[in-house]
């Protein structure tokens, strides 16, 4: 059931939805997961596909995506690029034109974010961004789920990102404006978020984890070494020294203060290997809301963000 506008929406980074629509989707992915608890059958998507096409290794974002697809009654294709002529020099354009025409949405992860806005741009079907070297925006939809699931609303509250400004911390940085909430970054000289998007709405550099963290409501890292840092790591692994999470960092943040992780973990290095199962520590909880803000997100794309 291939679409027929020529004008989709796209979901490549946090502001391509409105910050009204971002709380529906938050909001719709809390009610999927009660529907699914209870077993209940839901397949508002029978009969719809989705590409998704993965040039770097993942996990999370590969399942939540495609048992979300065959959870809501559609189908998902996994797609390697090697296997496509997308590998074999296709244009990038060329390809999400033919795709356009086969499948009603195409999920991508690639490390080039200018490769995903080029193909969006030739799209006409709804493309998802499922991780770039820039940006992250479905790990913060079922970040922002997770917590609102444990401590209610988030705009008000103080953010700590501990670590490197990659895509997670570029991703938060984009959140803090459209979610309302007080965001305090940590990160060695050198490695700061992304300078095209700084300075932002509700954003500060503190001058170390510590500052960063002392009376946070939540306490955010991600890997020193993401994919694409490839051969860099023991001189990140210098560079990071002293930005762990751990239990005696979090000790600095509020009472009843979060720890999250959109994993994979590296532990020993960005954070101790006790602080992911320490009583703080929602990692888990993170992880499988990645299921339900996926489901969420495709019924807004697919149904209503038109
Ligand atoms: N957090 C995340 O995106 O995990 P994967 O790399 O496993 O998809």
């Amino acid at each position: 059931m291939a679409q027929t506008s020529t004008t989709p929406r796209h979901f490549l980074t946090l502001p391509d939805l409105t910050a009204d629509e971002l709380h529906r989707v938050v909001a719709r992915s809390a009610v999927l997961k009660r529907m699914w608890r209870q077993g209940q059958v839901y397949e508002p998507l029978k009969g719809r596909t989705l590409a998704m096409i993965f040039e770097l290794s993942s996990t999370r974002t590969r399942v939540s995506f495609e048992a979300g697809m065959h959870q809501l009654g559609g189908h998902a294709l996994f797609l390697n690029p090697s296997d496509l002529h997308l590998g074999r020099g296709e244009p990038v354009e060329d390809t999400a034109r033919v795709l356009s025409e086969m499948v009603d949405a195409i999920m991508i992860r690639t490390f080039d974010h200018d490769m995903v806005a080029s193909f969006a741009a030739a799209a006409s079907v709804p493309v998802i961004n499922g991780m770039t070297g820039r940006f992250h925006p479905c790990q913060l939809l079922a970040d922002i789920q997770t917590f609102v699931e444990y401590r209610g609303d988030v705009a008000g509250k103080t953010v700590a990102f501990v670590g490197d400004g990659h895509n997670m911390c570029n991703s938060y940085v984009r959140a803090a404006g459209l979610f309302g909430f007080q965001l305090r970054v940590a990160t060695p000289r050198g490695h700061q978020p992304d300078q095209g998007i700084l300075p932002a709405a509700n954003v500060e550099l503190a001058d170390s984890p510590a500052q960063a963290v002392a009376g946070a409501d939540l306490v955010v890292t991600d890997v020193w070494s993401s994919m694409g840092h490839e051969g860099e790591e023991a001189d990140r692994r210098a560079a990071f020294n002293g930005y762990q999470v751990t239990p005696t960092l979090m000790d600095h943040a509020k009472p009843g203060a979060l720890f999250m992780h959109c994993l994979p973990a590296h532990r020993g290095e960005e954070v101790s290997a006790e602080m992911l199962d320490d009583p703080r520590s929602v990692a888990w909880v993170e992880a499988g809301n990645r299921l339900h803000s996926q489901k969420a997100l495709l019924e807004f794309l697919l149904l209503h963000g038109r």
